[in-house]
């Protein structure tokens, strides 16, 4: 699959522009604060229908305007989908082919992408949080109905938390609690065992492509915990007993202190936790093979590769896993768009499209 046009208006630093890609090597050239890393939010924006660092997308309005507007056409198993999204505070519209779609989970899917940003890093150093998220979003390509069941099950721990805040009344809290701990166990369940089967997916194809960048020897270990034990079915037998058991404590803590939104994705390395352990090159080593377990991962489930985005991550790598990806890429012959400050000969010599970004406009060199 590739996208072969992009046009945004209002969007970040531009005020209208269009840009045609091929369907091989594209490369965003140009110095810092230009524009380079908006047009790959702009490609993700249209693919997730999210943005993928800012929290609001009044943030991704251009300065001074009141809205934006995406679009993009994409080939997919040769045929035309044409992407729209417009964004006002309070309205917010996503198209496949002109129509619009209810829910976030009816629109994404159609086209997949990964990306790789310099902060993709975190999903290794940082807390449960980031690698929760990263597996989630991998779901959500391949199975949309996972966001349906995130929002699901954040609106019933939203209730519940909002119960124990103000329910006096010890009977009726009870009664209430145990309604929602019925749906958070259903809805619950169904997320942990969508992220168990991912996760082994993950596991599979990380561990062999870590493997062949870094060591034969290291020996890599994806585990999810779901409900703080490592088994998937002692954990989902489990869970209605303890939500039961924790009544207690969540009444006297006023909020909700367990299920699968506290979840653990644990990557251990020779069976060493990689968050604390790993050197910071076998985390960059981790991250690369990540993403690039995740294109494998698409490309079973949807017989096509995902677009890959790659942002300024060549200068983040050190030249012995730069010289890996450059290699992958080449070989993948597959749409890439990479954003750079500097030419590197190596991508510039395989057919790459160039374009110039500056400040806000580009211009196909
Ligand atoms: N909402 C916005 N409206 C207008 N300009 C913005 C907005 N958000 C960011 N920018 C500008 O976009 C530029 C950063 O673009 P970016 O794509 O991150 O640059 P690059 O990746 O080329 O370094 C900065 O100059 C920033 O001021
Ligand atoms: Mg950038």
């Amino acid at each position: 699959m590739y996208i072969k046009e992009l046009y945004l208006v209002n969007f970040r630093n531009y005020q209208e522009q269009k840009i045609d890609f091929q369907p091989g090597i594209n490369l965003l050239m140009g110095s810092n604060g230009q524009g380079k890393t908006n047009i790959l939010e702009g490609i993700g924006y249209l693919i997730s229908g999210k943005s993928a660092h800012c929290k609001s997308e009044n943030d991704l309005i251009r300065w001074g305007e009141k809205n934006f507007y995406l679009s993009g056409s994409f080939l997919v198993s040769e045929r035309l989908f044409m992407l729209e999204g417009y964004y006002e505070t309070g309205k917010k519209v996503m198209k496949i082919n002109q129509l619009a779609c209810k829910r976030l989970s009816d629109y994404v899917g159609t086209v997949n992408g990964v990306s790789f940003y310099p902060d993709d890093l975190n999903i290794v150093k940082k807390g449960p949080n980031e690698r929760r998220r990263f597996i989630d979003l991998l779901i959500a390509q391949i199975r949309p109905t996972h966001f349906a069941l995130l929002n699901a099950y954040l609106r019933a721990v939203h209730q519940k938390n909002i119960l124990l805040k103000n329910e006096r009344n010890i009977n009726l809290l009870r009664i209430q609690l145990q309604a929602w701990n019925e749906q958070i166990c259903e809805i619950g369940s169904k997320i942990i065992i969508n992220r168990s089967e991912f996760t082994d997916k993950l596991n599979t194809h990380c561990r062999k492509i870590f493997q062949s960048i870094f060591s034969d020897e290291d020996h890599l270990d994806i585990v999810y915990q779901a409900l703080g034990k490592k088994d998937l079915e002692q954990a989902l037998q489990s869970f209605p007993e303890i939500l039961e058991k924790k009544m207690i404590q969540e009444i006297e803590r006023k909020a909700v202190l367990f299920g699968p939104h506290r979840d653990e994705i644990i990557i251990y390395l020779n069976g060493n936790d990689t968050r604390i352990f790993a050197s910071q090159g076998q985390q960059r080593s981790l991250v690369l093979s990540l993403k690039l377990a995740e294109m494998e991962i698409i490309r079973n489930e949807k017989d096509e590769y995902p677009i890959l985005l790659l942002d300024d991550v060549l200068s983040e790598l050190d030249e012995y896993r730069r010289d890996y990806l450059i290699e992958y890429i080449n070989t993948l012959q597959k749409q890439t768009i990479i954003t750079m400050t500097g030419a590197d000969d190596r991508i510039t010599n395989q057919n790459a499209v160039v374009y110039q970004v500056s400040n806000g406009n580009i211009r196909r060199k």
